[in-house]
């Protein structure tokens, strides 16, 4: 049989037959025939935007891989630097290079003085550390007007090591402005992880120590939050990318996108849900608005998963490694047994919908000290990796700027009338 599909233009009685490719066809090929029809794809359910060697989203049967490695193993055995590194280059370092990509990330950590205190502690008091990452690593770009010369590997490579550097210092330094403490610069004796961790609760300590499974548990999160294909910020990534603007404006536009609360906005959601069902005894009432279209179940359903969410899966486990550490967190019992009553309910088998990647992190975040706002921030730092691997990949296959077409529905041609005759 052949792996193709055969159009026929019915006005014009013309064919055009196009071969299948990796379950997909060339839209190209259509238009050479049928001219100016376009498909009409909203939300881009079934538009493929661009071929991609990042990352391996396998809805149905729940798979996630990274360059080929299964998330499962690069979150048992990698660090997220590793994993940053691989998504950035193609393949894992070596030794050798590992050591220098380290020391590159870690001497780039500091943010300049004046720009920290006259452009980040500009913010009211109480503003979202979202929104104030999003606008102070749009602003970087002025700090480094170098970064348009995009063409430029090296070049690119170096904004990329500063980026990667700098966002856990930019997010931490935002959490520290919100909450009244003074800022902690970094510390270059840490790995990036603990460094981080570091920024955000050190206090006057002479050097931050964390409880091992706590930072392991932060790494491993930062992993299976690293890359996840054409999702929504990935995607604002490379539209923004495809401009050819420079990368801290890319960056900032993939965090804008991510700042939602049906995409990286749902941890939080589901931390503030689980506050607001607050005991087993609303859990079944909880469940009826839900299916009722009044609310939803944040953490839950995935436009590509439709069986499970393979982060779900280790998330879950690392939640109870995190909790024997920090003691348990009341609210996962609650979510415990609405992720039970959900997965039990017809409601949520039809429309298969499973927990997600956002169900427990919000719980392991907060239970490590993290205030709900920081959690979005969190999977912003993470994300970075993947969408400076995307932004690399775009501009190495020299595509053309991202100008999707519209179908117009509006009114007809009609003559301007002076304001003094409506
Ligand atoms: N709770 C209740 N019902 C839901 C949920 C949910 N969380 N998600 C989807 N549904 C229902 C919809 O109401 C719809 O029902 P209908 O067919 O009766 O109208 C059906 O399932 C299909 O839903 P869509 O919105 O079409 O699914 P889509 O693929 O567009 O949405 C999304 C995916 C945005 C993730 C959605 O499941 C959602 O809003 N989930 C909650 C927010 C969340 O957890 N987001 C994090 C996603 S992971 C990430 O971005 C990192």
């Amino acid at each position: 049989m052949p792996e193709s599909i055969t159009i026929i233009d019915n006005r014009t009685n013309e064919s055009v037959e196009i071969p299948i490719v990796q379950g997909g066809v060339a839209a190209s090929q259509w238009s050479a025939l049928l001219g100016n029809i376009w498909f009409l794809d909203p939300s881009f359910n079934t538009t493929a935007a661009t071929t991609s060697a990042i990352s391996e989203v396998d809805g149905e049967n729940g798979i996630l891989r990274y360059r080929g490695y299964p998330i499962e193993q690069l979150a048992e055995h990698s660090t997220y630097l590793e994993v940053a590194y691989l998504l950035l280059r193609g393949e894992l370092p070596s030794a050798n290079e590992y050591e220098t990509w380290v020391h590159d990330i870690t001497h780039h950590t500091f943010i300049h003085e004046r720009f920290r205190k006259r452009f980040m502690e500009s913010f009211l008091h109480d503003a979202h550390p979202m929104g104030m990452f999003v606008s102070t690593i749009a602003a970087l770009s002025t700090f480094y007007p170098e970064a348009k010369d995009i063409e430029d590997p090296d070049n690119r490579m170096h904004q990329i090591v500063r980026l990667i550097a700098k966002v856990p210092t930019v997010a931490a330094a935002g959490a520290r402005f919100n909450s009244g403490l003074p800022f902690v610069y970094p510390d270059n004796n840490l790995d990036f992880t603990t460094n981080f961790l570091s920024m955000m609760f050190k206090i006057a300590e002479p050097t931050y120590e964390c409880h091992p499974i706590l930072s392991r548990a932060l790494d491993l999160l930062l992993i299976t939050h690293a890359e996840h294909g054409q999702n929504c910020s990935t995607s604002a990534a490379r539209v923004v990318g495809s401009a050819l603007t420079n990368p801290y404006s890319v960056i900032a536009a993939a965090a804008c996108a991510l700042y939602g609360p049906r995409h990286g906005g749902a941890n939080q959601a589901v931390v503030e849900m689980l506050h607001h069902i607050g005991g087993y005894e609303n859990i079944d009432p909880f469940i009826k608005e839900v299916k009722s279209g009044k609310t939803r179940l944040m953490g839950f359903g995935h436009r590509v998963y439709k069986n499970y969410d393979p982060r779900a899966k280790i998330i879950k486990k690392t939640a109870h490694e995190v909790f024997e550490v920090t003691g348990s967190n009341p609210l996962l019992d609650i979510a415990l047994k609405l992720e039970e009553v959900a997965l039990d309910d017809n409601y949520f088998a039809e429309r298969r919908l499973y927990p997600n990647v956002d169900f427990y992190s919000g719980l392991i975040y907060q239970s490590m000290g993290f205030p709900p706002d920081m959690f979005t921030v969190l999977f912003a730092i993470a994300r970075t990796a993947g969408w400076l691997a995307h932004w690399v990949e775009l501009l190495e296959q020299g595509s053309r700027i991202a100008r999707p077409r519209q179908v117009y529905t509006g009114s007809a041609t009609r003559d301007y009338v002076p304001i003094a005759n409506r």
